[in-house]
């Protein structure tokens, strides 16, 4: 019954009906005559009824449709259709309804092809992809990821990444992506049953329109294979090197002993030996800074890190230099700010000081001027080699560090070097987690500049 009455139709007939009854109960009391009136009242009872059925059908009943095919449109279903036979103004907004329904599930279906596309391909992708949200919990991860990783979507999806994410790597990845909002990149390894799999990880933050971090994308790059070759190529390296080691060692020593033997004392022998004698030389310090590169390189190289004085490793490499520095009559100077102490590898140190002193020297000419400062701010130690020399132009200086790579081939090659001595101060100083700083021009001179943390 209650719900009879949520009718309109039926709760306007109630009233209507009386209303009527009221008003004839108040006329009947005036005219007399109740039959003529309770005629009259019932015609215009009926009257109004009718009318109320045909604006009730015409009006109500197909808005009431139109409603609730717009709450099956907006729940999703594009499906639904309204229809109104005739072409009045609700036939009008019935078409309009439909065509609206159409058009939504056209873009519903495009939207749908789209995502499918999308997925798709990032389904197939060769990396692993992970996306985070700015809170860090996980919303998708692709096919590649789980063969990476294993497990299946749903032991990820939902959850927070360093919950459900093994790598420290990983982790700090995500972390700093978020932390300075721009891409991040690293390397890591890990074991998939026996095999060992190296990665490469790259986080990207993702910003909306306001421009506010909304999450990251983290992609993970197989690249076992890439280290592979180059461990195969360090092995080499290092192999090689260390087999030259021994013979390069003996023939060094048996052209000294010839040298000396004077049965060879005339010319050609005396010249040809001492050719021999200062290339083996030559191939001995190759030799030496392949086999120091690559134990600098090896994956499980750790620096032998000491409180160090950095007045005890001048000490050291002060006596070397300043015999080379007097042979081309180049003043030495060197300047110390009292004593400055670092958490460093000594040895490493010292290479790096010998390394850029000796490249002082070799390019400056006689009669030039080498100064080595050492400063020290709070956080950091600067050892600094200024030269009067050669300089190097603008475009090289970028390149002086890559192995063997010289500005003048010939030139640097007279000098004696090995073309990886900047190589190994640029090794030494990344373990030490230092940058370095140039400041040259061509015949004005060079300042090298290596900033190391203290760590103390
Ligand atoms: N102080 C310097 N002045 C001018 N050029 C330099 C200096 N230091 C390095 N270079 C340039 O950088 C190149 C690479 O240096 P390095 O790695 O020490 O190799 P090498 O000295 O054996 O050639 C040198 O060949 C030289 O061209
Ligand atoms: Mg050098």
């Amino acid at each position: 019954m209650k719900k009879l009455f949520k009718k309109p139709i039926f709760f306007y007939t109630v009233i209507i009906f009386i209303l009527l009854s009221v008003s004839g109960l108040v006329l009947s009391r005036v005219v007399g005559n109740y039959f003529i009136l309770i005629a009259v009242l019932l015609t215009v009872y009926i009257i109004l009824l009718i009318l109320l059925i045909h604006f009730y059908d015409t009006y109500i009943k197909p808005l009431h449709k139109a409603t609730i095919t717009v709450d099956e449109i907006v729940k999703g279903n594009y499906r639904a259709r309204f229809h109104h036979p005739k072409d009045d103004s609700v036939g009008n907004l019935s078409n309009k309804i439909n065509d609206l329904g159409r058009s939504l599930g056209k873009l519903a279906m495009q939207e749908q092809m789209h995502s499918d596309q999308l997925s798709t391909i990032i389904d197939n992708l060769e990396s692993g992809l992970v996306l985070v949200d700015a809170k860090g919990y996980i919303h998708f991860v692709n096919r590649k990821f789980i063969m990476m990783f294993g497990n299946t979507p749903k032991a990820y999806k939902g959850y927070l990444y360093y919950e459900v994410l093994d790598s420290e790597i990983i982790h700090e990845t995500v972390k700093n992506t978020f932390l300075y909002e721009r891409n991040v990149k690293d390397s890591f390894s890990h074991y998939r049953g026996l095999d060992r799999i190296y990665i490469e990880v790259v986080g990207a933050p993702i910003f909306n329109e306001r421009n506010m971090l909304k999450g990251a994308v983290i992609m993970l790059y197989d690249i076992t294979e890439m280290k592979k070759l180059e461990l195969m190529r360090k092995d080499f390296v290092a192999n090689v090197s260390h087999e030259l080691k021994t013979p390069i060692t003996s023939i060094k020593g048996f052209a000294e002993t010839m040298l000396d033997d004077p049965a060879n004392g005339s010319e050609p022998n005396q010249e040809f030996l001492k050719i021999i004698y200062k290339e083996s030389d030559r191939i001995q310090f190759l030799v030496e800074d392949l086999l120091i590169l690559s134990r600098l390189e090896k994956e499980n190289f750790r620096l032998l890190k000491t409180v160090t004085d950095v007045n005890n490793v001048t000490d050291e490499v002060k006596p070397i230099v300043q015999q080379k520095a007097k042979e081309k009559q180049i003043a030495f100077h060197i300047e110390i700010d009292g004593a400055i102490q670092l958490y460093a590898d000594k040895e490493q140190l010292k290479q790096v000081m010998i390394n850029l002193l000796d490249n002082a020297i070799n390019y400056t000419a006689e009669d030039g001027r080498i100064d080595l400062r050492v400063n020290e701010t709070e956080e950091y130690v600067s050892i600094e080699v200024e030269d009067t020399g050669i300089g190097i132009e603008h475009e090289a200086i970028p390149r002086i560090f890559e192995r063997f790579y010289r500005v003048d081939q010939a030139r640097s090659r007279n000098t004696g070097g090995t073309g990886l001595g900047l190589a190994i101060v640029k090794h030494v100083v990344e373990l030490h987690e230092g940058k370095i700083d140039i400041i040259s021009a061509p015949n004005k001179g060079t300042t090298m500049k290596v900033l190391l943390p203290k760590n103390l």
